[in-house]
């Protein structure tokens, strides 16, 4: 169920060419993904993903990829086992937390010029035993599109268990696209999934 939707034109300035203007639509949690075309031509990431050959979601009919090629650095790691048996997509089950660097980015091939769906989501599953999103304070880090922000995934006072989902369209500024998770000093970074 889409409860709320925000819509912002980010322009970027100067050197770059008026074409690049993306789309932000800020999508709750616990939207299901039904209806998604084949694989052929799209790139999902299964974060965190401990096995290193691909598989084809029976859910979502799409080839979802481990990190490796994509990221460098980062540590795999899987929620609380006692979530695991929840009905989750099986991607959520598994994150890439980046504990290191300020900034960590995926890179993904695109094709310069071509408009893109990019979707990202984070699911926290207490997989530090932390209870960081619960804990009372501020947990929340940045996510850019290359040296541009994106948006800021705010996890502060969110359930162990639910999805928090980023979609934004975006055209290729090159042959390859540059998703970062950047450390605000308000908890470490992590990602669940990642789709180009
Ligand atoms: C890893 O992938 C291979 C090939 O798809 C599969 O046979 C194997 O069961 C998988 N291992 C785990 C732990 O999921
Ligand atoms: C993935 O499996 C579904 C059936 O579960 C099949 O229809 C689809 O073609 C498969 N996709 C790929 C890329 O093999
Ligand atoms: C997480 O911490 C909060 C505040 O201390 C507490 O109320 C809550 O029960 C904790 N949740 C879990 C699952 O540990
Ligand atoms: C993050 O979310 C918390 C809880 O909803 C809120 O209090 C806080 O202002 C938010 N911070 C930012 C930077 O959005």
């Amino acid at each position: 169920m889409l409860e709320t939707m925000v819509i912002n034109f980010i322009c970027w300035p100067s050197t770059k060419p008026a074409w690049i203007l993306a789309l932000l639509l800020n999508l709750v949690p616990m939207i299901q993904v039904h209806g998604q075309p084949p694989s052929s031509g799209f790139i999902s990431i299964d974060c965190g993903l401990r096995n290193s050959s691909s598989y084809n979601d029976s859910a979502t009919g799409l080839w979802f990829d481990p990190d490796d090629g994509y990221v460098e650095g980062g540590m795999r790691k899987q929620i609380s086992q006692k979530f695991m048996a929840d009905p989750f997509n099986e991607q959520q089950k598994t994150l890439m937390s980046f504990p290191d660097g300020s900034r960590n980015c995926y890179t993904l091939p695109s094709t310069i010029g071509k408009k893109y769906l990019l979707r990202a989501t984070f699911t926290y599953g207490n997989y530090d035993g932390l209870n960081k999103t619960l804990d009372g304070s501020l947990f929340l880090f940045g996510l850019h599109i290359g040296v541009n922000s994106w948006e800021a995934v705010n996890l502060t006072n969110w359930d162990h268990t639910s999805i928090l989902w980023k979609e934004l369209l975006t055209v290729a500024p090159s042959n390859s696209l540059s998703v970062c998770l950047v450390n605000l000093g308000s908890g470490i970074p992590f990602i669940s999934s990642l789709e180009l």
